[in-house]
């Protein structure tokens, strides 16, 4: 059998991993600044995490929801505690998408009704109403459309928010706390204030959606507590397991449970809870999101005032770095010559800087080093 071929990949191959760094199979170190689309939040194979997964799988890899598992609780406690959200309810998933697509099936489930908006170019993932949330029409296939209404808004116009849920069919407003694949526009403070109060007088559900800037990627547990609002449902995902599938539902108390409405086999696995837990127990023990926002500024201001950069954006260590050409041919050369993983978005120009939440200004500096190399070499 041959892999089903739907993915554009770069012609390396990884065999391992360490800290910031992957290592091809004729041994070739890269330094990783993409982290597998967002995900390695405290390091590739971080010694405590592979510690924790080796106890759990010999002691209990898998039971389904049918059974009391306390490691799920301790993972939901620790989780509460440390991302400020202790009176939250948390509900455990396996991807981003099917987090999203639980947060607006809760949206739907507790006001009664089924007109979602979005924003131009978010990216929820590819479940059903997922990815009719999503402003990419050609991911969406025929039996995704139609479904339910879908207002797409531009980021940060209140009017047009203040018209959209004026109506009385919106169940839930969906934003990501910075835009990934989109290009890393970001809700404002001050739109992201005025869209908790409009959701609240509405009866319109507020769904965060901090996948890919959640887990102090931001500079804080999440981009959305820059605005010190509270939605009413907040997804995570990718940074969550440090590559272990693990993704859920932060669901305030005020949204009403019932046995049966949501549900999956795999969700909360003791595997992937003792993988969260370790998570949690090295953002703290090592001060993470300290080190984000020290080792993001160290990098900003290395390349503020660079002829060929226009525009840094995004917030802690999810950075977008926007040129006045396509990064395409860039990047090749960071990944062929000087053996550094970046990422790319929808906006051709913009590369993705994604690295795990641990790296050091150090390490940092070899990026920085070899961009001036391949931009002064253009
Ligand atoms: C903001 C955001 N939401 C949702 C998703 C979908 O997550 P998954 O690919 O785990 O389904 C992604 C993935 O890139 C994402 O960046």
């Amino acid at each position: 059998m041959k892999l089903f071929d739907v993915y554009s990949r770069f012609d390396i191959e990884l065999v391992k991993a360490g800290g910031v760094y992957v290592y091809g199979s004729d041994g070739t170190q890269y330094l990783d600044l993409y982290g597998g689309h967002g995900v390695i939040s405290i390091g590739h194979t971080h010694p405590h995490y592979v510690q924790k997964l080796t106890e759990q799988l010999q002691k209990l890899a898998f039971y389904s929801n049918s059974v009391q598992l306390p490691i799920q609780e301790a993972f939901a406690m620790q989780l509460g505690k440390i991302s400020g959200y202790p009176d939250y309810n948390l509900f455990l998933c396996n991807s981003g998408a099917e987090a999203n697509e639980n947060a607006l099936k809760l949206a739907s489930f507790q006001t009664g009704k089924k007109k979602v908006v979005a924003f131009k170019k978010s990216f929820h993932g590819r479940t059903s109403a997922a990815v009719s949330v999503t402003d990419a029409p050609k991911l969406s296939a025929p039996l995704n459309k139609d479904g339910f209404e879908v207002e797409f808004l531009e980021l940060n116009d209140k009017k047009a928010m203040q018209n959209a849920l004026s109506g009385k069919d919106v169940c839930a407003v969906i934003v990501e706390g910075i835009q990934g694949v989109g290009g890393l526009d970001m809700p404002s403070e001050s739109f992201l204030k005025t869209l908790s109060e409009l959701t609240k007088q509405h009866d319109v559900l507020l769904i965060l959606d901090e996948i890919q800037s959640g887990y102090g990627r931001s500079g804080k547990f999440f981009a959305h507590q820059y605005a010190g609002i509270r939605p009413d449902l907040i997804t995570v995902a990718k940074g969550m397991g440090n590559g272990f599938p693990v993704a859920g539902v932060l669901i305030s108390p005020e949204i009403n449970n019932e046995y049966g409405m949501l549900g999956t086999t795999f969700g909360g696995n003791p595997l992937a809870c003792a993988a969260g837990l370790a998570v949690l127990d090295v953002m703290e023990q090592e001060d993470i999101i300290e080190n984000v926002n020290k080792v993001s500024a160290y990098l900003k201001s290395a390349l503020l005032n660079i002829a060929p950069i226009k525009k840094i954006k995004g917030k802690g260590l999810m950075l977008g770095i926007e040129l006045g050409f396509p990064v395409q041919e860039l990047r090749k050369k960071l990944l062929l010559e000087h053996h550094i993983l970046t990422g790319s978005s929808t906006n051709p120009n913009l590369m993705r800087i994604l690295p795990p939440l641990n790296i050091s200004e150090e390490q940092i500096t070899i990026f920085h080093e070899a961009l001036m190399r391949v931009l002064s070499e253009k």
